[in-house]
């Protein structure tokens, strides 16, 4: 875990200093960093030069005396109680009195450890999942003495590193671990039964959570005796249903992994997948009356930390409140333990569980509304569209509120609207329905364009179609660095419809709006500070504070497009002059300039129909007043959406290349 939180840290560009017991484990630390990064230059996750770099930003070290300026220590020993203590202690001695010293316990409490320190208020958990580069969740906890500022500056942090972050309280095992365990030790008593073999259980698992390798599977791969060590650990902290089985014990023992083989038999597949939903929903149920997390953090810990499908919430809407009820009970019995408030009470009143997919936090005047839906890259759909409704016209309306920012939690900004949505109405031959999410939609950008109050774009990752055009409508845009932006919409068979080819063309006029929308490119922040489609890039650390300054300023929203500068003089007017289905079907003649070469040759991987109505949009709409090409765009919206290549493209969900037929 140690070798790839800093190697995570180090891609992100911080200097990291790796540290183990001696100079042998540093280096086999070092070495695993090595080919965990060669791996991903073979995989073209990095470029070999990138690579270069964050190997050069870690150095290794096994004299703690070496830890004395760092900022942050994240502590990721083994998980033995006195090892960490006589950690934090000797951390204690070493580092500057500010050093915030962070735990990757997996089942130890934050405050115990940090009362082996001088400093219980600098003291915090953060708890990454295997593989910390890979896998994006990370439970951010707080002790009884940690500081409330150093808690959200922990938070951010995670954003920085384009970390996924859960809240949890400092109970034993937090809150994945905490109903992940009982899964698996469900599956266990199931085996231990006689009721199903290992491949039967793994099979019921797979089906019922949409997960690639059921809980025996897992087991084998991340260690069994993990497993037990940590069933061990909160069997003694919340009693015989999180114990151990004793097959489990058993398997340990025997030092061998668990056999897969067997066939899998059909007929228990049903009761199987329920009894261990019940032991999830059980348990994430009882997480949100102990308050250890909410319904939201225990959701986007399974979906985002353990790729289940749904989370333990989701489940429980999805089989229906009284039958997730009735097997939950019947799994408390079992235990004897009380069915949890949280279901008993949804289930009597058959409220399905709701989730925050937009957040409001109001600091200094400024409210925040952050999407929250980092498991899909907070796309936009219906319900997103309705709490962002809700959650605007109250930061609107709210006498104590200067202004309001725009934001996304995890790793993106807004990857665009939501793609598996546009695919099930297309589907279901609902197109009336899709017209009237982007009709919502437009509205929704067009109330934030005329809101009195500033409103400001903060962009610290991912922009796509949607998430742009979600910038685009408000009066200012920050970024920082890593921020990059695209419309990727010609590649999947359609075009921006939330006002990309209306607004787009006011900030930066016709001919870089077109080169941006008929070739998908992606650019970096300061590219796109330099065209004029945002207005700001700040590092990460001073991104709140710029977002405050622009609302102070009052950014207005009457613009002029600006001209291109000269690096992307030639592109703008290239694309201007000539047609899309020219520059399509390559029939348009080329000046050697490579980089116009390249972008021309990537429109010839797009819909011809989406690129059609898209150059129209953009040409017509530009000197119409806004409402009017906002119009435009809607009144073709069931033309592109009623296409092969649309269909096409929106079912590839950006994981394989689609094929366009031009129908
Ligand atoms: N709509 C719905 N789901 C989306 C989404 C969108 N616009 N963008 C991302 N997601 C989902 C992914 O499907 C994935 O879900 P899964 O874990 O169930 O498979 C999840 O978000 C995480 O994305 P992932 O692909 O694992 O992240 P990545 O960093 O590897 O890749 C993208 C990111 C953006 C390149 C890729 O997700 C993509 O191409 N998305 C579509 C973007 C798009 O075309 N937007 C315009 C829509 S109009």
């Amino acid at each position: 875990m140690g070798s790839g939180i800093a190697q995570k840290m180090a891609t992100e560009g911080f200097a990291v200093t790796l540290v183990d017991l001696d100079d042998e484990k540093v280096a086999r630390g070092l070495t695993t960093i090595e080919r965990t990064l060669s791996d991903g230059v073979e995989r073209k996750i990095f470029r070999a030069d990138d690579v270069g770099a964050i190997r050069g930003r870690i150095a290794g070290t096994s004299r703690f005396e070496d830890l004395s300026d760092v900022d942050l220590v994240v502590e990721a020993v083994f998980e033995d109680l006195e090892v960490k203590k006589d950690v934090f202690r000797r951390l204690d001695q070493v580092c500057r009195a500010d050093a915030v010293l962070a735990t990757n316990t997996s089942s130890y409490s934050v405050t115990d450890l940090a009362a082996s320190t001088t400093r219980p208020e600098r003291v915090i958990g953060l708890h990454y999942f295997f593989h910390p580069a890979k896998n994006r969740l990370v439970e951010v906890v707080a002790g009884k003495a940690t500081d409330s500022q150093l808690l959200r500056d922990a938070w951010r942090l995670q954003e920085a590193l384009g970390k996924t972050p859960i809240a949890s309280s400092d109970s034993y095992g937090f809150i994945v671990n905490r109903f992940f365990l009982p899964w698996l030790t469900e599956a266990v008593r199931i085996l231990e039964e006689g009721a199903a073999n290992t491949a039967t259980i793994d099979e019921a698992a797979k089906r019922t959570f949409g997960i690639g390798m059921g809980p025996f599977e897992l087991m084998n791969v991340t260690g069994v005796p993990i497993a037990l060590h940590a069933a061990t650990t909160l069997g003694r902290a919340f009693g015989p249903l999180y114990e151990a089985p004793a097959l489990l014990r058993a398997q340990v023992e025997s030092g061998q992994p668990w056999p897969l083989t067997g066939t899998v038999n059909h007929d228990p597949l049903l009761v199987i997948g329920e009894r261990l939903a019940a032991a999830a929903c059980y348990v994430a149920a009882a997480l949100v009356d102990e308050n250890v997390g909410t319904i939201d953090d225990t959701d986007i810990g399974a979906r985002v930390g353990l790729r289940w499908r749904r989370g333990p919430f989701e489940l429980m809407n999805h089989l229906g409140l009284d039958r997730a009820a009735a097997l939950v009970k019947t799994f408390a019995d079992r235990w004897r333990v009380d069915m949890p408030r949280t279901l008993a009470e949804r289930a009597r009143d058959a409220r399905p569980f709701k989730f925050t997919l937009v957040r409001s936090d109001v600091a200094n005047g400024v409210a925040t509304l952050t999407i929250n839906r980092p498991d899909a890259l907070n796309a936009l759909n219906e319900e997103v569209v309705s709490q962002f409704e809700e959650a605007f016209a109250n930061a609107a309306s709210d006498p104590t509120v200067k202004g309001i920012a725009i934001a996304g939690s995890g790793k993106a900004f807004v990857a665009g609207a939501d793609i598996r949505f546009f695919v099930r109405n297309i589907e279901a031959k609902n197109l009336d329905r899709i017209l009237a999410f982007t009709e919502r939609g437009q509205a929704l950008m067009r109330a934030i364009e005329t809101c009195p109050k500033p409103v400001v774009a903060r962009i610290h990752g991912l922009a796509l179609g949607g998430g742009v055009e979600l910038a685009l409508a408000c009066h200012a845009i920050v970024a920082t660095p890593k921020a990059s932006l695209a419309f990727p919409e010609t590649g999947i068979g359609i075009y921006p419809g939330l006002g990309g080819t209306q607004r787009t063309t006011r900030r930066i006029g016709t001919g870089l709006t077109k080169w941006l929308v008929f070739t998908g490119q992606t650019i970096g922040a300061e590219e796109a500070l330099a065209i004029g489609l945002i207005d700001r890039v700040v590092p990460y650390e001073n991104l709140d504070a710029a977002v405050e300054e622009m609302i102070a300023r009052k950014p207005g929203t009457d613009r002029r497009p600006r001209s291109a500068p000269d690096t992307h003089q030639l592109l703008a007017t290239y694309f201007d002059r000539h047609d899309p289905e020219a520059l399509w079907n390559g029939s348009a003649t080329l000046p050697e300039d490579q980089r116009l070469i390249k972008a021309v040759s990537r429109v010839s991987a797009k819909a011809p129909i989406a690129l059609r109505l898209a150059g129209e949009l953009i040409d017509r709409g530009a000197s119409l007043p806004i409402e009017e090409g906002l119009r435009l765009e809607l009144a073709h919206v069931q033309e592109i959406f009623a296409t092969k290549d649309a269909y096409e493209g929106l079912s590839t969900l950006g994981k394989r290349t689609p094929v366009f037929k031009g129908q």
